[in-house]
């Protein structure tokens, strides 16, 4: 594989948050080819609010986005936080996957966005998960993108109508289409970070960097605190060699944005979206569900705890 990289290095990673318990040296290698950290426990928390908003963000449809926004945020939940996930997307996969059915919903995340006399009170729901709670959306959704276009403002609707939920949660989780269009530009405007899932598998680089520009011109012009949490290799094969390789063109071009964990390939995932729930509890002990527990760990050190 002799292609450039089809995107820049950071120009200074940022490194996870790291107790030194024993030498770096010593500690063994990740699948990421590097040396695994330690990270803290996460703490319960005595307070909740002032919630960091997260965008999980790849024009490239099927790489995860929505798989890691529930199970990100379920795992999050188990750890004391308190979780609002945001289904940004028409085909309402977020929704589905925790147990609603698209046409019994009376609120959801459109109505919200185009009638300013609907409350975010009325249009989240439960998630069925303990500490988490939901902004269902359906395909009226797409209808948004075209209305939008007409609105004052309307790159900033999404980070209006979410702000009151700011100060009642910890964490905010938006799940995006799998586009760049004004929807993914609303959820990036909304963001204090953004996270890539990138399936390893080669292709996947493709497309990187116009996602990457994207992300630098939200910064630019919309948002300055905008910045990436992590990059996230999901769909993992350890075992071929091809897997490996992409890892290591990830790393390379990355650095320490790419998460120590890695989410393999199981097809547990598309059980439990059958099931409408989350890995963490349909399969609680399954290696999805502990790399899920292990994301959330790495997101409290690296951007939430501290
Ligand atoms: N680690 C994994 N191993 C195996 N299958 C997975 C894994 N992660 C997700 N999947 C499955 O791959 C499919 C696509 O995943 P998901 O819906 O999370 O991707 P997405 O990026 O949100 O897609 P879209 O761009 O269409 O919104 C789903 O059927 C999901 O169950
Ligand atoms: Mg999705």
């Amino acid at each position: 594989m002799s292609d450039p990289l089809p995107f820049e290095r950071p120009a200074a990673p940022e490194p996870v948050a790291e107790r030194a318990a024993e030498p770096v040296a010593e500690r063994p290698l990740g699948p990421t080819g590097r040396p695994l950290p330690v990270l803290p426990e996460p703490t319960p928390l005595t307070q909740h609010g002032n919630a960091r908003v997260i965008s999980m963000c790849n024009q490239k449809g099927g790489v995860g986005k929505t798989t890691t926004t529930i199970n990100l945020g379920a795992a999050l939940a188990e750890c004391g936080r308190k979780v609002l996930l945001v289904d940004f997307d028409p085909q309402g996969s977020l929704s589905v996957g925790l147990g609603l059915n698209p046409h019994e919903m009376d609120l959801t995340i459109y109505n919200l966005l185009m009638d300013r006399t609907v409350t975010l009170d009325e249009v989240v729901v439960p998630s069925g998960v303990p500490g988490m709670d939901l902004l269902p959306s359906n395909i009226d959704l797409s209808a948004a993108e075209v209305q939008l276009v007409h609105e004052v403002a309307r790159e900033q609707t999404l980070q209006r109508v979410i702000q009151p939920a700011i100060a009642d949660y910890d964490v905010i989780l938006i799940d995006c289409q799998p586009s760049l269009g004004l929807l993914t530009v609303n959820a990036l405007t909304a963001s204090d970070g953004v996270i890539v899932p990138l399936e390893c598998e080669y292709f996947a680089l493709r497309g990187v960097a116009l996602l990457k520009t994207t992300i630098d011109k939200v910064q630019e012009r919309l948002n300055p605190k905008l910045e990436i949490d992590g990059v996230l290799g999901t769909m993992f094969d350890g075992r071929t060699l091809h897997g490996r390789e992409v890892m290591e063109r990830l790393v390379e071009a990355w650095g320490d944005k790419v998460f120590h964990t890695v989410i393999r390939r199981t097809v547990k995932f598309s059980d439990s979206t059958v099931a409408g729930e989350p890995i963490t509890s349909y399969a609680s002990s399954s290696t999805g569900a502990t790399a899920y527990r292990d994301l959330a760990k790495e997101v409290l050190a690296r951007c939430l705890d501290g």
